[in-house]
């Protein structure tokens, strides 16, 4: 029992995991200078495989943008996404095209900020993540970190 109490105690003491998300260690080259050119080379575990599979299918028509690939580095991402996704019934649908941020778990991290923020000419876009998440070149999400003061914690 003490054991058991101690590990409790553990647990609600540790900084939370689920606010360190830095890139596998695996990642190629590829996904930061391709992925990460116009947006954050987001964290592969925050989309299910098939929304990666998605996403890699449309890159001609991204969000307005051309994100065609070459061959090489198209099957160099597409594994990589494939073997770092997260757990689709963890995340839960990514709507059409697949938005991180519009996954429930996303919804469910983010459903304490008042909407006007996410239309802040500070933030602009949900898929801002850096606007807030001042470490999240890092892989840093603590809510401790957030670079608009008031959403700070
Ligand atoms: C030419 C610029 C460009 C490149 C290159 C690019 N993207 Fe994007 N991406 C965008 C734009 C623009 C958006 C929409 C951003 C917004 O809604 O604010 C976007 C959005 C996304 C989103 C949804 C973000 C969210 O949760 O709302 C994902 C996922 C994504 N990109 C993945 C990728 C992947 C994977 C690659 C590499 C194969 C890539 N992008 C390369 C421009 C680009
Ligand atoms: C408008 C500012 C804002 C934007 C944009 C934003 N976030 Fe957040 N995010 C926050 C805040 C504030 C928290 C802390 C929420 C809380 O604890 O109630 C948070 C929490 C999180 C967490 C949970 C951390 C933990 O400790 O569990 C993750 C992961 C995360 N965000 C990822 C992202 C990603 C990835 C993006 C971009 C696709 C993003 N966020 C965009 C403000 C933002």
């Amino acid at each position: 029992m003490k054991s058991l109490a101690l590990l409790a105690l553990l647990a609600v003491s540790l900084p939370s995991l689920a606010d360190r998300m830095p890139l596998p260690a695996d990642t190629p080259a590829s996904y930061k200078s391709e992925c990460g050119s116009c947006h954050l080379a987001y964290p592969p575990a925050l989309l299910a495989k098939k929304d990666w599979a998605r996403t890699l299918s449309s890159l001609d028509r991204h969000f307005g943008s051309d994100a065609t690939l070459d061959p090489k580095a198209q099957q160099e991402i597409g594994r990589f996404l494939e073997r770092s996704a997260g757990d689709a019934n963890k995340l839960g649908s990514a709507g059409e095209p697949p938005r991180i941020s519009q996954t429930a778990r996303f919804i469910r991290k983010h459903d304490e900020i008042p909407a006007r923020y996410w239309r802040d000419p500070r933030v602009k876009s949900a898929a801002n993540c850096e606007a807030c998440h001042r470490g999240a070149a890092d892989g840093r999400y603590s809510e401790h970190d957030i670079a608009i003061p008031e959403l700070r914690r």
